[in-house]
């Protein structure tokens, strides 16, 4: 096994290593300790980058951790419970989803997904660390993952996997679900039954508003109702679209798997041709040549969000998109709309008559999505435009602090302080 070297410190590697090592619970590391006192899927996904980064044995023990509360369908639930916080401490907590028990696991969890961003995250572990014992127990939870995504969830029969709720984007209120959102009525009676806990602890202006969250509660019970199968779905629930981040995440995860196959004797082949089939089918169900990105689907009524979304840029991170369409989603990123330049790209399109530079995903800038940028333009070989948008995410965060996410105009940090992935990802920027 290799002996990974820790970086020299800087400054902000300081101050990012001491998040992580204040957001560590001996076990995961929690998003933060106020808003999100849990172990969330993919914000561990890249936790784990960074740590492979600052402390790769922790980074593998938060992948195990998370894995270890996968469920027997291959699902790996966007919440894994920590039995030591109380129930008021955050809703909707184990009580609300009533999800069944995962085998290996005594920590409930929740029944909904989040972008399996976490091969990424164990390849990136497994460069610095050469620990196959690791990467051998992990691969094979990583392809039941992916399966669980290509056989339950690929809902509208096209090749791609449907997200059930937007908390299963991570991008919880993007203007992308505002469509299909809209056929979900808003029941404003589910938020007296049921106390929103995140107002408490942050911000109302800088959250979801209240009649995005009643329609959230009424389709985690929707799903809950079924008890989370999948069969039919399409015909019992009144959400289901096809998110463009979500799914080039999923092939960028068969990329990462090809890798892993390799080095644990395993074929690669097969993970090749699937990263292939589904970067197919985001060109084609996805991509739309007059705005020149990717907008989200919704499977019920085949309709496209209009919506111009960052979401709708990360297809750049499969290299076999076309490289007209890679040019494309550059000049977008670039354009009016998104100002790539001086600061990093906001969530939503700045031009947009609704761009509200507070709400969570309709506007401020979120680290993760322009690191997944910053990923896809080292892919399709644009170094200067990475070099700058390294250098501005960098800025941003020395000089305003690890936040959750950032006014796109003043680059304030808004959200959640010390907030785990903007530290991880800060070290992966740092020393990578
Ligand atoms: N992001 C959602 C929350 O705030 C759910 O994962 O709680």
């Amino acid at each position: 096994m290799k002996q990974a070297s820790l970086p020299a410190p800087t400054a902000l590697g300081e101050r990012a290593r001491k998040v992580l090592d204040e957001n560590w619970t001996g076990d995961h590391t929690v998003p933060s300790r106020s808003l999100y006192p849990h172990q969330w899927s993919w914000d561990s996904g890249f936790i784990a980058i960074g740590l492979a980064v600052a402390a790769p044995e922790r980074g593998w023990r938060e992948l195990r951790s998370l894995f270890c509360a996968q469920w027997p369908d291959g699902r790996v639930p966007h919440i894994v419970f920590d039995p030591d916080v109380a129930e008021r401490d955050y809703f909707p907590g184990p009580a609300f989803w009533d999800a069944p028990q995962p085998p290996d696991s005594d920590h409930a969890t929740t029944g909904v997904i989040q972008p399996p961003v976490h091969a990424l995250a164990a390849w990136e572990l497994y460069r610095r660390t050469g620990d196959g014992d690791q990467l051998s127990w992990l691969y094979p939870r990583l392809v039941a993952q992916q399966n669980y995504l290509a056989r339950n969830r690929d809902l509208g029969g096209n090749g791609l996997a449907s997200i059930v709720h937007p908390w299963e984007s991570g991008q919880d209120n993007s203007p992308a679900w505002d469509l299909p959102l809209a056929a979900v009525p808003a029941d404003m009676d589910l938020l007296r039954r049921h106390r929103r806990r995140d107002i408490a602890v942050a911000e109302s202006q800088d959250r979801p508003t209240d009649a995005d969250y009643a329609r959230y509660i009424a389709l985690a019970e929707s799903y809950r109702a079924g008890g989370y199968r999948d069969a039919d779905l399409l015909d019992r629930h009144p959400f289901v679209v096809e998110d463009p981040a979500f799914n080039a995440i999923v092939a960028a995860a068969e990329l990462s798997l090809a890798d892993i196959a390799e080095a644990v004797g395993a074929d690669p082949v097969p993970h090749k041709a699937e990263a292939a089939r589904i970067t197919h089918a985001v060109v084609t169900r996805l991509y739309d040549r007059e705005t020149g990105m990717f907008h989200a689907r919704d499977v019920r009524t085949g309709g496209r969000s209009p919506a111009h979304c960052i979401g709708g840029l990360i297809p750049l991170l499969l290299p076999d998109l076309p490289a007209e369409l890679a040019d494309s989603l550059v000049q977008q990123a670039s354009s009016d709309r998104f100002g790539m330049h001086e600061l990093p790209v906001p969530s939503y399109d700045r031009t947009a008559p609704d761009f509200d530079t507070h709400r969570y995903w309709r506007g401020p800038i979120w680290v993760n999505m322009n690191w997944l940028l910053l990923r896809g333009l080292r892919v399709h070989g644009y170094y200067d435009r990475a070099r700058m948008l390294r250098r501005s995410m960098l800025a941003m965060i020395e000089r305003c602090g690890c936040y959750e996410y950032y006014h796109p105009v003043t680059c304030e940090g808004i959200g959640a302080e010390e907030f785990s992935w903007t530290a991880a990802l800060a070290l992966d920027m740092l020393f990578s």
